[in-house]
């Protein structure tokens, strides 16, 4: 057997902020963030929305595409830098609204790479047999830990939220590699101050992922003894269109063949590769038996990567 995505889901603020509106509150323009950047407009949840809102309504629409019951899920695991409250968890908190009365809980803290490690947790627990489906959520509300006076950074930011079932797949099919990383020496470099606003060296980051994001790419595609000619899809993380542009073209694939949410939600963190993964899936842009690479990069810093055949 294998291990892979039953179902995903994702769900999107419907408050639409463009660059132009972005223009009002900081000294910025449009052709400074789409150019730099390549986002035109993000999303921001209303005030009476928060995280664990979004992972639930992501998390239902995931359950509902796998058509899996709540009673089967074993475990959920929440990918968040933006949890309603430390604690209780994101994932406590879907546990109750879900009824999910089978289910362990906890949250992932691994930044922007949050999604593959809670991808990659749930595939041991399902290969050692100890559980059969793992709900996995990436879930973030940016914008409450936005400096709305740094425009080096609220620019970038949106919210958002995406889910997916983890469980049992064909033999050939789901993750077929992975790879997971950190080097907390770079964690000064993208952090919460005590103001519990979000700081980065956008400089530095940038280095790192420019660097990162290709070499985990190829990395779980050799793991996964595959060519790069044989990638049909690429979901980066949504950070910066020049860095997944880096990644694009050490794989040689088209445009069309790599997910560009940035340019609607912005950078959601954890939350990017779940919605772009499910958009894509309901899109029609991945179809059974495609080869879909997920890889993301962020604060810690941590990285992560999966080469996947996508289907059940
Ligand atoms: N509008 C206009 N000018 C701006 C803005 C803005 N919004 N922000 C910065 N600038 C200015 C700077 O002040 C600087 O001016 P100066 O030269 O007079 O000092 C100039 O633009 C260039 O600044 P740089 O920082 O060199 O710009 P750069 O081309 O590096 O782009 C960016 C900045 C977009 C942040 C880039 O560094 C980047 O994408 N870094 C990686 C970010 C990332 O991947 N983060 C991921 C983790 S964050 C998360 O996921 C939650």
């Amino acid at each position: 057997m294998g291990v892979g995505v039953l179902g995903t889901g994702h769900y999107l603020p419907t408050k639409v902020v463009t660059n132009k509106d972005m223009e009002k509150l900081v000294d910025t323009t449009d052709e400074w963030i789409r150019t730099r950047t390549g986002i035109e407009e993000r999303r921001f949840a209303e005030d009476d929305i928060d995280t664990s809102d979004m992972a639930f309504y992501a998390a239902k629409q995931a359950l509902e595409e796998a058509n899996v019951t709540v009673d089967e899920i074993d475990l959920i695991l929440t990918a968040t830098v933006t949890p309603d409250t430390p604690f209780p968890s994101v994932s406590c908190m879907i546990q109750e609204r879900l009824g999910a009365k089978n289910a362990a809980a906890l949250d992932v803290s691994a930044a922007c790479s949050g999604f593959m490690y809670g991808m990659i947790t749930a595939k041991q627990f399902i290969e050692t047999n100890a559980y059969k489906k793992i709900l996995v959520i990436g879930a973030e509300k940016l914008s409450k830990i936005t400096n709305w006076e740094d425009r080096s950074t609220c620019v970038l930011l949106g919210d958002g939220a995406g889910a997916a079932v983890i469980g049992e797949v064909s033999e050939g099919k789901g993750i077929l590699s992975f790879e997971l990383g950190s080097n907390g020496a770079g964690g000064k470099e993208l952090y919460q101050n005590e103001q519990d606003m979000l700081v980065m060296n956008g400089r530095e980051v940038y280095k790192f992922a420019v660097r990162q994001m290709p070499e985990s790419t190829m990395n779980v595609i050799d793991k996964a003894g595959l060519k790069k000619e044989d990638v049909d899809y690429l979901i980066p993380h949504q950070a910066n269109i020049r860095i997944m542009e880096a990644a694009r073209e050490r794989l040689e694939i088209s445009e069309d063949r790599m997910a560009t949410t940035i340019k609607k939600y912005g950078n959601n963190s954890a939350a990017s590769i779940p919605m772009a993964l499910s958009e894509a899936a309901k899109e029609g842009k991945i179809k059974d038996n495609d080869i879909v690479v997920l890889v993301g990069f962020g604060g810690g810093l941590t990285w992560g990567a999966v080469a996947l055949r996508w289907g059940k």
